[in-house]
C-alpha cells in the first residue's frame, strides 16, 4: 500500500519540503498515487547526503589536490603474454565470465531520440550499437562453447524501448535466458537552497543515478544472486557507445586473473592536455582515478622529462570485476558527483519552465569511485585506435562520423595483417567502407584463417556471418 496524503504531508514538512505537494488538490486521483509512490521512494538520508555534497563543491574541488603519483600501468609491450591469454581463454571456457553493460544513460549530447544502444552505427550495415555488442557474446559463446551471461543496466526512461528493441529482435541471437535486463535507480535533483523540484505539478524531477548506480542496482535488483546461481567469477564492464569495445577479450581476462585482481582497467595514452579522460594515480597506497575536471590546467599539461605527459594514462570505463568484489562494493555507499544541470520546473502557477541556464543540481554515482577500495587493481594499457571510439557527441570529435571511420580503419588493418590490399587514399584513409559482423570474425586470427586465399577488395566490404 502506498502511504497516504497526511503521511507524506507529514514526512516532508519535517524535510521541509512540503512544496512538492503544493498542486495536490489539482490532481486527479492517478496523480495524486504517483506522486505519493514517488515521495514514498525517497531516500531523506541520501537527501542529506547531496545537501553536504552541494556545499562541499561550492567550497573547492579537492580530488585533484595533496600527493599523488602517475600509477603504475602494464604496457602494450608488457602485456600480451601467451601464458597469461591462455588464463582468459580458460576462464572463458569455464563459463564463469559475464558481461555487465551500463546502458541507463541520457544520451543528452548525442540526442537521439530512444536508448543510446539503439543507435545504427555500423558504416554499411548500420547494425546498432546493442547489436555489435551481443553478436561479439554471440561469437565469444560460439567460440568457446560457452555461455556468457548478459547483464544490462537500463533505467527509468529507456527500459521498456531497450527490452522490446532486443525482443523485437530476437536478442541478436542470443539466448533470451542469458540477457538479463535491470534498471538503475533515479535521484532527485536539487536547486540551490537544497530543494527538491517538481517538473510537473504531479512529479518531481528525478534522473538516473549515475553508471556507480550500477552496484545498489546489482543489489536491489537481485542481479547478485543471480551472478551467484550462474556460478560467475568475473564481469567484463563496458560503456553500451564504443563499438570498437573488444568484450572480455582473453589477453585483458588473463591479465586480471594472473594479478589476482580485483578490479582490472584498461587505460590508454590521452589524446591531448584537454581531453576529458579521468586519470591513473595511486595516493596513500591506493589506485583511484582523479575526474579530468578535478585537475587544474597545469597538472593536465605537465610533462616528464622526457617529454611525455606526467598524468598520461586515463581510464575510458573498461573494466573487470571479480564477482566478490562487486558483492562487497554493492554495499558501500559511493561519493556523490554534483553537476549544474538546467531542470524544467513548476513556477508558483504550476506552469512549466524550461531554463536557458543551468539552475539546478544533478547527482550521480561513478563506477571507478571504487577503485581505493579494491586489495589489488591493476591498470592495462591498450591502443586506443583498436579498441576505443564512443559515440558521444551529433558531430564533431567522439560522434558517429568519427566512431565510423574508426571502425573502418579498425577492419582495414585486420586486411592488412591477412595481406589482403586495401584501396587507400593520399593520407591512407580507406576509400572504401568495409565493416565485419563479429559473428564472422571476431578478430583478426579468425579472418586470416576465414577469409578466400583469393580474397579482393574491389569496393565496399561487409562480412556477414
Ligand atoms: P556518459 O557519461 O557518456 O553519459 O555515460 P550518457 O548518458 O551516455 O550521455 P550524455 O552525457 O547524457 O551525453 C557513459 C556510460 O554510462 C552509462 C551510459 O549509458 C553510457 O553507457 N550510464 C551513464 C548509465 O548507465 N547510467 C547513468 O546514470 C549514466
Amino acid at each position: 500500500m502506498t502511504m497516504t496524503y497526511t503521511e507524506a504531508l507529514d514526512i516532508l514538512t519535517n524535510q521541509d519540503q512540503a512544496h512538492l505537494l503544493a498542486f495536490w488538490e489539482q490532481l486527479d486521483e492517478a496523480q495524486q498515487q504517483a506522486l505519493l509512490m514517488q515521495i514514498e521512494e525517497i531516500d531523506f538520508s541520501e537527501i542529506d547526503r547531496m545537501r553536504v555534497a552541494l556545499k562541499q563543491q561550492a567550497e573547492a574541488a579537492t580530488a585533484g589536490q595533496g600527493a599523488f603519483e602517475p600509477a603504475p600501468v602494464l604496457t602494450l609491450e608488457e602485456a600480451g603474454d601467451p601464458a597469461v591469454r591462455e588464463l582468459g581463454h580458460r576462464a572463458l571456457r569455464s563459463g564463469k565470465v559475464g558481461v555487465l553493460l551500463v546502458a541507463g544513460g541520457q544520451g543528452s549530447r548525442l540526442g537521439y531520440d530512444g536508448p543510446k544502444g539503439c543507435y545504427e552505427i555500423g558504416p554499411i550495415s548500420k547494425a546498432p550499437l546493442f547489436e555489435i555488442h551481443s553478436r561479439k557474446i554471440l561469437a565469444l559463446e560460439r567460440q568457446y562453447e560457452t555461455e556468457v551471461p548478459f547483464y544490462v543496466m537500463t533505467s527509468e526512461a529507456n527500459d521498456a524501448p531497450t527490452r522490446a528493441f532486443f525482443e523485437l529482435h530476437d536478442y541478436f541471437g542470443l539466448t533470451p535466458a542469458r540477457v538479463i535486463f535491470f534498471q538503475q535507480g533515479m535521484w532527485p535533483g536539487l536547486d540551490p537552497d537544497g530543494n527538491l523540484l517538481l517538473d510537473r505539478p504531479d512529479h518531481i524531477f528525478v534522473s538516473p543515478d549515475g553508471h556507480g548506480g550500477i552496484l545498489s542496482a546489482l543489489r536491489n535488483r537481485g542481479v547478485l544472486e543471480d551472478m551467484a546461481d550462474r556460478g560467475l567469477n568475473a564481469l567484463f564492464y563496458f560503456q553500451v557507445d564504443n563499438p570498437l569495445v573488444e568484450i572480455a577479450d582473453p589477453d585483458f581476462l588473463g591479465q586480471h586473473f594472473a594479478n589476482e585482481a580485483e578490479i582490472s582497467v584498461k587505460v590508454c595514452a590521452k589524446r591531448d592536455a584537454s581531453e576529458g579522460l579521468g586519470m591513473l594515480v595511486t595516493r596513500e597506497g591506493h589506485t583511484e582515478i582523479i575526474e579530468y575536471s578535478d585537475l587544474t590546467d597545469a597538472q593536465k599539461a605537465e610533462r616528464r622529462p622526457d617529454g611525455q605527459f606526467r598524468l598520461l594514462y586515463g581510464s575510458v570505463a573498461i573494466h573487470i570485476f571479480t564477482f566478490g568484489f562487486l558483492k562487497r562494493e554493492a554495499d558501500e555507499a559511493l561519493p556523490l558527483h554534483v553537476a549544474h544541470k538546467q531542470i524544467p520546473y513548476c513556477d508558483a502557477t504550476g506552469a512549466i519552465l524550461k531554463p536557458d541556464t543551468p539552475n539546478a543540481y544533478k547527482f550521480e554515482k561513478f563506477i571507478f569511485d571504487v577503485l581505493p577500495d579494491a586489495e589489488r587493481s591493476l591498470n592495462v594499457e591498450f591502443a586506443r585506435a583498436e579498441e576505443f571510439s564512443p559515440v558521444k557527441n551529433a558531430e564533431g570529435n567522439d560522434s558517429p562520423a568519427t566512431t565510423r571511420r574508426d571502425m573502418v580503419a579498425k577492419f582495414a588493418r585486420w586486411f592488412d595483417a591477412c595481406g589482403v590490399r586495401v584501396p587507400r587514399d593520399a593520407d591512407g584513409t580507406p576509400t572504401v567502407k568495409i565493416e565485419i559482423d563479429p559473428c564472422y570474425a571476431l578478430n583478426v586470427d579468425d579472418l586470416k584463417a576465414k577469409l578466400p586465399a583469393d580474397f579482393k577488395i574491389e569496393g565496399d566490404v561487409l562480412l556477414q556471418a
